[in-house]
């Protein structure tokens, strides 16, 4: 589904990475792991093409997505890509079902219902976003996902701000979706998400490894 090559990554004189190569398969769901600061977050970015690459590929099936223009890059992130982020990315003065639906197919907005109650956000639609909690937003944005279908996910630390309960549901809504035949991507620090992965792949090091 998407294949790194040789990407490397340096901010000024300081070299993160250098020829990482790194394949997700579609129904696989890959750890990115290292210390805090060994370019994770970096790493999803350069493959949700928020960020440029210094140098190597990034395919998408069978497509260099970092050769494209603005406008193919866009509709590669519209069509193909989900992404769980940190800070959550919500729209925070609108309603949580006003944030669904951005992600929903035009006409196909039936299953936003669905995908709250799966994260135990039923029958919250008319709440605004900024008077949830941490932990509730990251779970909008997580239904936010499962509406939108992606055939990648890219995650970063989608359990930092949750407790162990909630944090076990994101992973669980992460795991059926490459159940479902999706690539997920999840970068790290929490040894459990890490070991309810496929593989992991230490980016201090670029070793893969069985996280089992
Ligand atoms: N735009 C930037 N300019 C300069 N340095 C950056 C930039 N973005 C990230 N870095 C640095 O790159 C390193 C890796 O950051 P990051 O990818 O956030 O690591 P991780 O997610 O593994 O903690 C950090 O030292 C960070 O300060
Ligand atoms: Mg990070």
């Amino acid at each position: 589904m998407i294949t790194l090559n040789k990407l490397t990554k340096s901010f000024g004189a300081r070299t993160l990475w250098e020829d990482l190569d790194l394949s997700v398969e579609p129904g696989r769901m890959l750890a990115l792991v290292g210390a805090s600061g060994s370019g994770k977050t970096t790493l999803l970015n350069c493959m949700g093409l928020l960020e440029r690459p210094s140098g190597g590929s990034v395919r998408f099936r069978d497509t260099d997505v970092t050769r494209l223009g603005p406008g193919g890059q866009r509709r590669f992130r519209r069509d193909h890509l989900g992404y769980l982020f940190q800070d959550y990315a919500l729209i925070e003065n609108a309603t949580v079902k006003a944030n669904l639906d951005v992600a929903a197919r035009r006409g196909d907005r039936s299953d936003t219902a669905e995908a709250l109650e799966r994260v135990g956000l039923g029958g919250r639609e008319k709440e605004k976003v900024h008077h949830l909690s941490g932990g509730e937003q990251q779970r909008v944005a997580l239904a936010r996902l499962i509406v939108k279908r992606p055939s990648l996910v890219l995650a970063d630390e989608p359990t930092g701000a949750l407790d162990h309960a909630n944090g076990a549901m994101v992973v669980d809504v992460l795991r059926r979706m490459s159940r479902e035949g999706r690539a997920v991507v999840i970068a790290t620090h929490d040894d459990a998400v890490r070991d309810a992965c496929d593989v992991a792949f230490d980016v201090s090091t670029l070793r893969m490894f069985s996280p089992h």
